[in-house]
């Protein structure tokens, strides 16, 4: 993870490099500065449209829990959207935007930051801010957006009319069309493995999901736990020896290093199956699942009517379970050896990803 987490740094750094000084590694880019500069940012930029003093500036707070490639795609589809429904970041909004690097202290203090702030709408991205954001519903409506499990996760007990002062996006890991895929592509498949983090609340729930499906087909499950994506090589090589696939769900952990994941099966010559579009991306064989792109744009619909007026209880949760893709890397298969069934690759819904 060591490396990793450095190289990430080293990309951040190279984006703010491009366009201003950079007070705080966590912070994106010019337009996006940290709570603490906001005030000098906004100032500074809006010289030339006196009317528009800070109060006029709606502010939206978003915590990202960490880099990988699917919570990229949702905030960038987050912002897009956004500026599709008129909001202009320095013109009419003010976006900060701060990725907690993966820890969960970093989570507290960025909310922190945001109370004292006094943001207008505060957006967590993953199950562990949206978790860590509990404590600025008092002050602050939040959105969350690709919580797998928002009732397992504890921030609501109704889908319908959240009750716990967050709505937001929900991303519903479909277990079973994954793993049907996966015995249809692999059918001699008995023994399945499954990396995560205990620590995610979003795992645990498709965990479960997993065991249930493994009685139902009689398949063996052997799980490892890691604690951070530094684990997952080790439990990647360890695990390949023992079963004949591996699957992960949407983990953060695992998805921050999923390219040592497809590193590994390649060199055990077994597949693996994978919870998200983004992880086959990096190298996964195959999954059924949503595009996050839709995701993050109904996230930022929901920051709208919130901004607009509407509360929180007034917005149901929306979970992406319907629209799916089957989504196929396939220099991944051909360094596996791996056929992909004529059924599937004429499917509608077939995706190719080279
Ligand atoms: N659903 C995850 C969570 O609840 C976040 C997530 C979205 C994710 N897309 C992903 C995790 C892709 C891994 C891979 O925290």
């Amino acid at each position: 993870m060591k490396l990793i987490k450095k190289l990430g740094i080293i990309a951040i750094g190279a984006v703010l490099m491009a366009g201003c000084t950079p007070k705080d590694a966590t912070t994106r880019s010019s337009t996006e500065s940290t709570a603490a500069e906001s005030s000098a940012t906004e100032s500074g930029k809006d010289e030339s449209k006196a009317e528009n003093t800070d109060k006029d500036l709606k502010k939206i707070g978003v915590i990202q829990l960490v880099e990988h490639k699917s919570l990229d795609i949702i905030y960038n589809s987050f912002k897009d959207e956004l500026k599709n429904l008129g909001y202009i970041d320095g013109e009419n909004v003010k976006i900060t935007f701060q990725n907690a690097q993966g820890d969960m202290s970093n989570i507290t203090s960025i909310v922190q930051g945001f109370e004292g702030d006094k943001q207008d709408v505060v957006v967590g991205i993953a199950t562990p801010v949206a978790q860590g954001a509990m404590s600025l519903t008092k002050s602050t409506p939040v959105v969350f957006s690709a919580v797998t499990d928002p009732i397992g996760a504890g921030i609501l007990t109704d889908m319908n009319a959240p009750d716990k002062g967050m709505t937001g996006t929900s991303d519903a890991v479909q277990i079973d069309k994954i793993m049907d895929l996966a015995l249809q592509i692999s059918p001699d498949v008995k023994k399945v493995g499954f990396i995560y983090n205990p620590g995610e609340d979003n795992s645990v729930t498709n965990l479960g999901l997993l065991e249930n499906y493994a009685k139902e087909k009689n398949l063996e499950l052997e799980t490892v736990s890691i604690s951070t994506s530094a684990d997952l090589q080790t439990a990647a090589a360890t695990l390949f020896e023992k079963v004949d696939m591996i699957f992960v769900s949407n983990d953060n952990t695992v998805a921050e290093a999923m390219p040592i994941l497809t590193s590994e099966a390649i060199k055990a010559k077994k597949p693996i199956y994978v919870g998200a579009d983004s992880m086959v991306m990096d190298g996964g064989l195959a999954t059924v699942g949503i595009d996050y792109t839709d995701l993050g744009k109904e996230t930022a619909k929901m920051v709208d009517e919130i901004i607009k007026g509407k509360s929180v209880e007034e917005i149901p949760v929306k979970v992406f379970k319907d629209d799916l893709f089957i989504y196929v890397n396939t220099d991944t298969a051909a360094a596996l050896g791996i056929e992909i069934p004529e059924s599937i690759r004429t499917d509608k819904k077939f995706v190719e990803i080279k």
